[in-house]
């Protein structure tokens, strides 16, 4: 005899159907092994492809890991950061945020070019963005993680639009956090992503100005700086007279191991030797300065909280199922 209660869990079985087949064919979720029948090789190619790079340059590590960073907090982790621009459409990468500094285009592009000799129209240039971030965290700090894909390739790309999305590196940690959580971060996964400040450059014009020559009106040095360390900076970065002056210098983000993801870049900030004002912010302010400190103590909590938060990065409004496009071309559209 039919109860209520089975009428209402055959009712919600229906309910339940519709509403995954509903999901998989507008918003599929993310899978970790997606390709598994489909390209059996996709995330070897790719590893193979960054081993291969970032063992001639080293510094490429960082810029993949970055190039996942802006084009997750633009558009969502869409690949729109490597499409080219068109007459008439300038795209991200023109913008200030990504032009000259971002790097690692090329190996993208060669991981794509074997992909698509092996499985054509297959892969999509957003994951192999966030496989070629996990492959460098991997090679530059044993930093090893699952990375979910199924993601597709977004067919806009705005050169306005890391303007407001991307943060500024003359934030405070007030403004760090309503950027992060403007994409669903949290302070403490802020603090733990910055971490990838452990590795990379930064050219002299993203902090000289705040930070060693007009930090305000009484004091032309930010005073959270070590005095010793400003010195330094100062010698490689000279004022510049104005904005369009060339900027060809570059200084390592964390002074203690330039090429190595590890923790040390909590340690530089304790040793007040942060190099952009969004790096030293998080020890000056009380909001975070308890997460700087235990991530410089715990070296292996720290790595694997940033292996959680660049997963949970690699999910920031992503396109699935028939959304977008699988890009044959990593810089333009089909
Ligand atoms: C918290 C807010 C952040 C700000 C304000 C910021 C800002 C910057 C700036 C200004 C640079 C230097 C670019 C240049 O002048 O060459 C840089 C470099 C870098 N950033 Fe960030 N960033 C932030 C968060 C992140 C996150 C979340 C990641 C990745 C998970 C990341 C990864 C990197 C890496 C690896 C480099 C070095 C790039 C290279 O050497 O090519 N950053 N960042
Ligand atoms: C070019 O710009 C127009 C208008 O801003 C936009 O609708 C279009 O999607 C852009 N094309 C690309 C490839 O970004
Ligand atoms: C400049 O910064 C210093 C140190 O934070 C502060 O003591 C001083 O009041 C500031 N001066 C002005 C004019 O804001």
């Amino acid at each position: 005899m039919p109860t209520i209660n089975n009428i209402c869990f055959v009712f919600l079985l229906t309910v339940c159907a519709m509403a995954s087949l509903s999901l998989a064919s507008a918003s599929a979720s993310l899978k970790v092994g997606f390709y598994k029948s489909t390209c059996p090789s996709a995330e070897g190619i790719v590893r193979k492809a960054v081993n291969k790079a970032v063992s001639r340059n080293p510094g490429l590590a960082a810029g993949l890991i970055r190039m996942h960073f802006h084009d997750c907090f633009v558009r969502g982790c869409d690949a729109s950061v490597l499409l080219d621009s068109t007459p008439g459409n300038q795209s991200e990468k023109e913008n200030p945020a990504n032009y000259p500094s971002l790097r690692g285009f090329e190996v993208i592009d060669e991981a794509k070019a074997e992909l698509e000799a092996q499985c054509p129209q297959t892969v999509s240039c957003a994951d192999i963005v966030a496989f070629a971030a996990r492959d460098s965290a991997y090679k530059a700090g044993h930093i090893n993680y699952d990375v979910p894909s199924g993601r597709r390739d977004g067919r806009v790309s705005l050169k306005g639009e890391p303007d407001g999305n991307l943060p500024a590196p003359t934030l405070k940690a007030e403004g760090l956090k309503d950027n992060f959580a403007k994409k669903g971060l949290s302070l403490d996964e802020m603090v733990t992503l910055s971490g990838a400040h452990s590795i990379g450059v930064a050219h002299c014009s993203a902090f000289s100005t705040d930070r060693l020559y007009e930090f305000n009106a009484t004091h032309p040095q930010d005073p959270s700086m070590d005095p010793i360390f400003a010195r330094y900076l100062k010698t490689k970065c000279p004022p510049r007279q104005n904005a369009d002056d060339p900027d060809p210098t570059t200084v390592p983000l964390d002074v203690l191991t330039p090429t190595r993801l590890d923790n040390k870049y909590y340690k530089d900030l304790k040793h007040h030797h942060g190099l952009l004002t969004s790096d030293q912010t998080l020890l000056s302010s009380p909001s975070t300065a308890g997460i700087v400190r235990n991530h410089a103590r715990h070296g292996t909590a720290w790595a694997k909280k940033f292996a959680a938060a660049m997963v949970k990065m690699g999910y920031i409004d992503v396109l699935t199922g028939s959304q977008g496009e699988i890009r044959r071309n990593c810089k333009v559209v089909n």
